[in-house]
């Protein structure tokens, strides 16, 4: 027999409705209530993942503002702050969040408030906010220290760069990636960015510098 404990009651299915809903056309209201279903199987399997590594363990990534594949969702505010929600009550260690700030790993131009700085106040135990998405080792100094997040995460940067940290740490300047090696291919773009040491080493060899 399907196990019934985990589904909302009617009552609160209603709740969840007049909450979410309000201001929506029917067909919207759908729309957002189908999503909510697949963010309800997203939190089953966080739920499994809970059961066998316990919520210290497990971490969850989010791209609210995701369009790819065409994704939709009438009302993305209020599904991802659902997910927020129900991922923070069951105190999981950190949800990922991926800022508009990129589409897909292109920059754009956005206004659409879905970043970090949205979801930060639902955080209220020991879940942590890790964000991603267009940041610069600079203005991810500063998203933390505003409080909107507790670390940033870096893609194409550590792609490009596989002393990263050290760089960051150092003030150095970093490689920049090369998009036409981003997916797929050879090793090309993966293992031969140079770290600074090797960097060094090759300036010295070619009697650019001279080593410390
Ligand atoms: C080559 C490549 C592969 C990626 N693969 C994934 C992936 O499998 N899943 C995912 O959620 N994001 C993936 N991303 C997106 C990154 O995790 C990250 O969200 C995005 O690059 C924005 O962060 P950035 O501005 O620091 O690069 C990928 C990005 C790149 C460049």
């Amino acid at each position: 027999m399907k196990d019934t404990k985990s589904l909302p009651s009617c009552q609160e299915e209603a709740d969840i409705f007049r909450e979410n809903c309000l201001g929506l056309s029917e067909q919207d209201c759908v729309a957002h209530f189908e999503a909510q279903k697949v963010q309800n199987s997203s939190l089953e399997i966080t739920d499994a993942a809970i059961g066998v590594w316990g919520a210290s363990r497990v971490g969850v990534r989010l791209s609210p503002s995701n369009i790819v594949g065409d994704i939709e969702d009438a009302d993305r505010p209020a599904t991802y702050s659902y997910a927020v929600r129900k991922l923070n009550e069951r105190g999981v260690s950190y949800v990922h969040i991926v800022s508009p700030r990129v589409q897909d790993n292109e920059d754009i131009v956005t206004t659409l408030p879905l970043g970090p700085e949205r979801f930060r106040p639902l955080f209220t135990g020991e879940t942590r906010l890790i964000a991603a998405g267009g940041y610069q080792p600079a203005d991810a100094e500063d998203l933390i220290q505003s409080g909107h997040a507790d670390a940033v995460a870096f893609g194409r940067w550590f792609i490009a760069n596989p002393d990263l940290p050290l760089r960051i740490e150092l003030d150095a300047a970093l490689n920049r990636y090369d998009r036409s090696t981003f997916y797929g291919g050879t090793e090309k773009g993966y293992t031969d960015y140079p770290t600074l040491s090797s960097a060094k080493i090759a300036s010295v060899s070619e009697g650019i510098c001279h080593a410390a």
